[in-house]
């Protein structure tokens, strides 16, 4: 398949030939003119890959024509062909826009290969383009799913903040898209081209987070052979990503202070100071504040990185994304996994509607790639859902139970099910007993008797 197009700009017919059938033989689609304005000409009308030029030609020189090439069309790579191989023309071939230069006479083979560079070139630069665009597409705003305002409040937050250099806080429970709004800053702030560099403070041992963070020399410690380059190091022009900050060590806590204060550090076993320009963006599901009152976390470090506060709420604060988030993810299970789903039933809806999700967005997500796994096609029923998510009982809204394949003891669901709805009307009514009965449609004594029965002690704040 002839499928790069080559264009051939010479005023010795000779050449134009023996260059045509060269390339045509090796499968180029070649086209042949003799000067600059026949060249410009057919750019402008036709997509090239490339164009081989001579330099001396009657009416314009090669130089001036890569030049007028590369305004109609940047992505065009030329070839300057010269007899006279000084440094000058070289210089200014390559000035003009040229990728290589070949110097007369050449032969076949050298002019094939330098094609074969140039289209690898091309390859490596379009790939390189589209890699970039799906990153920054991954990290774009929409991929963060929701119409809640607890979500658009979060966007919003992002867009404000992502250009600049300040330092962030993320907070939020597990699952619920901490790293997503990480990764979404970065890729939206002018850091995007240098790297995103992640630290999960909680999964490296101690005794190696120090040497992870700010490396070291050969020779700290036993072990150390070679000198190594530190997460912070490796960031520098770009973002660290802090996660789990709350699992820090003390120790660490006052190394990083200083790291956050002056944005320098020595590598392990290193005397030298070592200045990085890098951004901070720490996330954490524990309460730091309360972790500060304990004494686990220091408070000039929470400080420091409570700069600009960003808090996802969890998903049952937000039910109405949980709908948006199920078409995503099984929309896009579905196609990676090559099923035929059909959506939810209204009643496995519910269920899910109603479901706590203390996994949050993880825990739903990988629901449905388990149900879209195991079901592989048609609409998803309350029998597709774990037992644990179709049992449970949670707010005031009209509850789906499904019998589960092993089966149950009546007696106990009913009862856990009873209380469950007592407790929650006592704490709607925060105790009051009469306002508790007319919520379960009750008799005050017929709720005061029950509760004896059932040994339910109910006081405020208990
Ligand atoms: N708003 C959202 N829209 C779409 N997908 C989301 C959203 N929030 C989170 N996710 C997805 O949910 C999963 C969990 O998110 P993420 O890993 O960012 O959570 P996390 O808060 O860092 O969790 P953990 O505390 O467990 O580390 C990821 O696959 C992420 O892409
Ligand atoms: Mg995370």
């Amino acid at each position: 398949m002839k499928s790069h197009r080559i264009l051939i700009v010479d005023d010795d017919p000779d050449i134009r030939e023996t260059m045509t059938t060269l390339l045509t033989v090796n499968e180029y689609a070649v086209t042949a003119v003799a000067d600059g304005p026949s060249a410009i000409e057919e750019v402008s009308r036709e997509k090239y890959n490339i164009v081989i030029t001579d330099l001396m030609l009657p009416q314009m020189d090669g130089i001036e024509i890569i030049k007028n090439i590369k305004n109609i069309d940047a992505d065009v790579q030329c070839i300057i062909i010269t007899g006279y191989a000084t440094v000058t023309t070289a210089v200014d071939a390559i000035k003009a826009g040229a990728f290589d230069y070949v110097m007369k006479p050449f032969n076949g083979t050298e002019i094939l290969m330098l094609i074969k560079r140039v289209l690898e070139f091309q390859r490596l630069k379009v790939e390189n383009v589209q890699l970039r665009r799906h990153l920054e597409g991954r990290y774009s705003y929409e991929n963060m799913i929701g119409v809640s305002e607890g979500i658009k409040k979060v966007c919003t937050l992002i867009e404000k903040v992502a250009e600049t250099d300040s330092t962030i806080l993320i907070l939020g429970e597990s699952g619920t898209g901490k790293e997503l709004v990480a990764r979404t800053i970065h890729y939206n702030s002018l850091r995007r081209n240098k790297p995103l560099i992640p630290i999960n403070c909680g999964a490296i041992p101690e005794s190696l987070l120090e040497s992870e963070l700010f490396g070291h020399e050969k020779g700290a410690f036993t072990g150390a052979s070679s000198t190594r380059i530190g997460r912070f190091e490796l960031a520098d022009g770009g973002t660290v990503f802090l996660d789990e900050i709350g699992e820090m060590s003390p120790t660490l806590q006052v190394k990083l202070l200083r790291v956050l204060q002056q944005r320098e550090f020595e590598r392990v076993g290193g005397v030298k100071s070592i200045k990085v320009d890098v951004r901070i963006i720490a996330a954490t599901n524990i309460n730091l504040e309360k972790a500060v009152e304990e004494g686990r976390f220091r408070e000039d470090l929470y400080y420091r990185l409570n700069v600009i506060p960003i808090v996802i709420p969890p998903l049952r604060e937000r039910i109405e994304d949980i709908p948006l988030l199920m078409e995503h993810f099984l929309n896009n299970f579905s196609r990676s996994k090559k099923r035929k789903m059909e959506g939810f039933s209204p009643e496995s809806m519910n269920i899910l509607l109603d479901y706590a999700w203390p996994g949050n967005i993880r825990e739903l997500e990988n629901l449905i790639e388990r149900v879209v796994i195991l079901k592989g096609e048609g609409a998803i029923t309350p029998q597709d859902l774990p037992d644990k998510v179709v049992n449970s009982v949670r707010g005031n809204s009209s509850v789906f139970l499904s019998l589960p394949d092993s089966g149950i003891n009546l007696k106990d669901v009913i009862e856990e099910f009873e209380n469950n709805l007592i407790l929650q009307a006592l704490q709607k009514a925060q105790g009051v007993k009469n306002k508790a009965a007319q919520l379960l449609s009750l008799n005050r004594t017929t709720l005061v008797e029950k509760l004896k029965k059932k040994k339910i002690d109910y006081h405020i704040n208990a």
